[in-house]
């Protein structure tokens, strides 16, 4: 029976680049996807990119452009990195859309009629300076657990905690640099006690979640009354405002997973559907991929939200673990964190691939990358035993073709074709590690057979050119049946295979048939062996270029500006190069180039600059931000006052970029 699948991952954030990490879960969930497409069944895989919330807003501000151009910009870049590793969605959406204020709006507007959204006032942390609300990201302060100064209002960055941004100590807005005072902030709530039932039924009941997970939330969440929600968010925020709410916003997490359906209905739209057929039809089977650190907001919120908008409950929601490098949590500073593009810099996309699929079982354990193992599996996995039955029989037959009629090859094939289902099972329970090794014990049986007939040997007597020709049918079959079984794992290398058999590949019934009279493909190389450098060259950290190598290509820009004489470290050390913060900032009348900035340096010291920046930022776009200052530049007079010292940017053709520290500088720290 043809089955209706709607598949998604988990929606990455726009903030950030797709790394080894992400795909985990989206080669996964693409291995479950072309599993399914090739048994015939109907597959819509959906994704989008994660675009609201401050971490965005504040990167856009930070960056001079507005979040709109600052997602655009990621959702390419993440849409160019997922093709590049063979995710096949059917459409790729933004939570930013049409599409998802509206559903939004329908499932917000449903949970209200069902009064289960309430209206209560909360002390939030309020900048009385500027007159508003501060998000936990727009407070800064010494995190209360390990007392790092500095920290975000949510999370430290050092040690990793999260708190309420009312528990940091000393904080202080990053608009004004005030303190903040605590008043009471008017905030949504989505009600989920009255949903314990149906929540605690759907997931220890309905077989959608692992049993660990079902029993993860049993004891940690429905063992006593569930918490409401808090759904909304003051602004300023970039996200959605709430109907009728002026100045409230829905949190990032209320409108993410809306995502999944928005972007379905963008795709309908596209093709012609009817989205409900999708989203509330019994009969379509909603399964989520997402990541452990996620699990609640979609076993327990979404649902809920899912419940009470009339959509379907997803039929699973398969949950996996974390990617480790060598053991080790991945590390930015040891050269474990790797994006997608240094991994496609060095190595292939198909190796990755495999390599996960042959580690990734049932369960919620985390995935460790071992570089040893890597390369111990792309060489003896793939290119020994899988390539290899290609390369050593189809050059033999590139002539003849294959045999008219399939030879006597004591039950191999059939055995092979025998074992579909089992290997089929595997990619249903998302076993892909027992899938990949039932596989392999094809490849050896094949393989044995392979060194006991000995092609090149029969090669070397024209007596045996009809043997030579059976003999190969047989090893080309049974590549077939494995490639076949492969192809969810490795479109690549089973287009390949395809090409050279002249088979499509598109349906797991293919493993059922011998392939006989028909002609084969000239074998081209298929697949290279891996080398262990280039995997710890990957890994290890990037040095910075030193400035005395000169770049290969010319640079245009060096050639407007050359690059000066050298100085010495005393030369340099001359200029007193400090982190200032940007206090204030205002235009001068009669200045259409200059702002008046005031720096703080720290404490009570500030310092009045004017800067040539006007035509690239608003002064508002600079309140709060970092830049890097020139402390000891003698101070001039000017029309307008005096100004002590300049702010750092760089910039050819009357371009201005503000050069700024990475977060976690203080003002008054020294560049050296
Ligand atoms: O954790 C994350 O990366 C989120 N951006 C996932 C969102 S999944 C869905 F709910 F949108
Ligand atoms: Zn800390």
């Amino acid at each position: 029976m043809t089955r209706q699948i709607l598949v998604t991952s988990a929606l990455p954030y726009a903030n950030g680049h797709i790394h080894l990490g992400h795909l985990v879960e989206y080669l996964q969930t693409d291995i479950f996807v072309r599993f399914q497409r090739l048994r015939g069944h109907r597959v819509a895989y959906m994704c989008a990119d994660d675009t609201h919330g401050t971490a965005i807003m504040i990167r856009a501000e930070k960056e001079g452009r507005t979040p709109e151009a600052l997602i655009a910009e990621m959702s390419e870049a993440h849409q160019r990195d997922f093709a590049a590793f063979g995710v096949s969605f059917d459409h790729y959406g933004s939570t930013n859309s049409d599409a998802n204020r509206q559903v939004a709006g329908g499932i917000w507007q449903k949970l209200v009629e069902q009064g289960l959204v309430v209206e209560r006032a909360v002390p939030r942390l309020f900048d009385a300076e500027k007159g508003m609300f501060l998000a936990d990201r727009f407070v800064k302060g010494t995190c209360p657990r390990c007392k790092t100064p500095d920290q975000y209002g949510d999370a430290c960055e050092a040690c990793g905690s999260t708190y309420p941004a009312t528990e940091l100590i000393e904080p202080r807005s990053v608009f004004s640099g005030s303190a903040p005072q605590l008043k009471d902030s008017k905030q949504f709530f989505v009600r989920l006690e009255p949903l314990q039932q149906k929540l605690t039924e759907w997931t220890q009941q309905s077989g959608a979640l692992q049993p660990e997970v079902a029993n993860y939330l049993k004891g940690h969440f429905l063992d006593k009354p569930l918490q409401d929600w808090d759904v909304s968010r003051p602004k300023p925020y970039f996200g959605f405002e709430i109907p009728g709410q002026p100045g409230n916003f829905w949190y990032v997490w209320f409108d993410a997973p809306i995502g999944y359906i928005a972007s379905t209905v963008e795709w309908c739209a596209k093709t012609g559907q009817d989205v409900d057929q999708w989203w509330r039809n019994p009969d379509c089977e909603v399964v989520h991929f997402l990541g452990k650190d996620i699990t609640y907001f979609h076993t327990l919120f979404w649902p809920a939200m899912l419940h009470c908008g009339g959509y379907s409950l997803p039929k699973r929601v398969h949950i996996h673990g974390f990617l480790k490098v060598n053991g080790e949590k991945m590390s930015k500073s040891r050269g474990t964190f790797v994006n997608a593009r240094r991994y496609l810099d060095f190595l292939e996309p198909e190796w990755l691939r495999y390599y996960y699929a042959s580690k990734l079982g049932p369960k919620i354990d985390d995935l460790d990358f071992q570089t040893e193992e890597f390369v111990g599996k792309v060489n003896s996995d793939l290119v020994g035993r899988v390539v290899n039955l290609a390369s050593r029989s189809a050059k033999f037959v590139e002539q003849t073709g294959l045999s008219a009629s399939y030879p006597d090859d004591g039950g191999l094939f059939a055995r092979a074709a025998a074992m579909a289902e089992t290997i089929a099972a595997c990619y249903e329970a998302c076993d892909f590690r027992e899938a990949t090794r039932l596989v392999m014990t094809l490849c050896d049986a094949a393989n044995e057979y392979v060194e006991q007939k000995a092609p090149w040997t029969l090669k070397k007597d024209p007596t045996k050119a009809r043997e030579l020709q059976d003999v190969c049918t047989v090893v080309l079959n049974l590549f077939h049946q494995i490639m076949v079984y492969l192809t969810p794992v490795l479109p690549g290398l089973s287009a390949k295979a395809g090409a050279l058999l002249g088979s499509a590949m598109d349906y797991w019934s293919l493993a059922q048939q011998p392939l006989v009279g028909r002609p084969v493909a000239k074998f081209t190389h298929m697949m290279a062996r891996v080398e262990a450098a280039r995997v710890s060259e990957m890994f290890t950290p990037e040095e910075p270029t030193p400035a005395s190598i000169p770049a290969a290509a010319p640079s245009p820009t060096l050639e407007k500006e050359p690059l000066q004489p050298d100085i010495t470290i005393d030369d340099f050390l001359k200029v007193d190069l400090r982190v200032a913060e940007v206090l204030e900032a205002k235009a001068v009348e009669g200045a259409d180039k200059l702002l008046q900035l005031t720096l703080g340096l720290g404490g009570d010291v500030r310092r009045n600059v004017f800067a040539g920046i006007k035509k690239a930022y608003q002064p508002e776009q600079l309140v709060g931000r970092l830049v890097l200052y020139v402390a000891n530049l003698a101070p001039r007079k000017m029309k307008f006052g005096v100004s002590a010292g300049m702010v750092a940017a760089a910039g050819t053709d009357g371009e201005v970029y503000l050069m700024s520290p990475d977060s976690g500088a203080k003002p008054g720290q020294r560049l050296h």
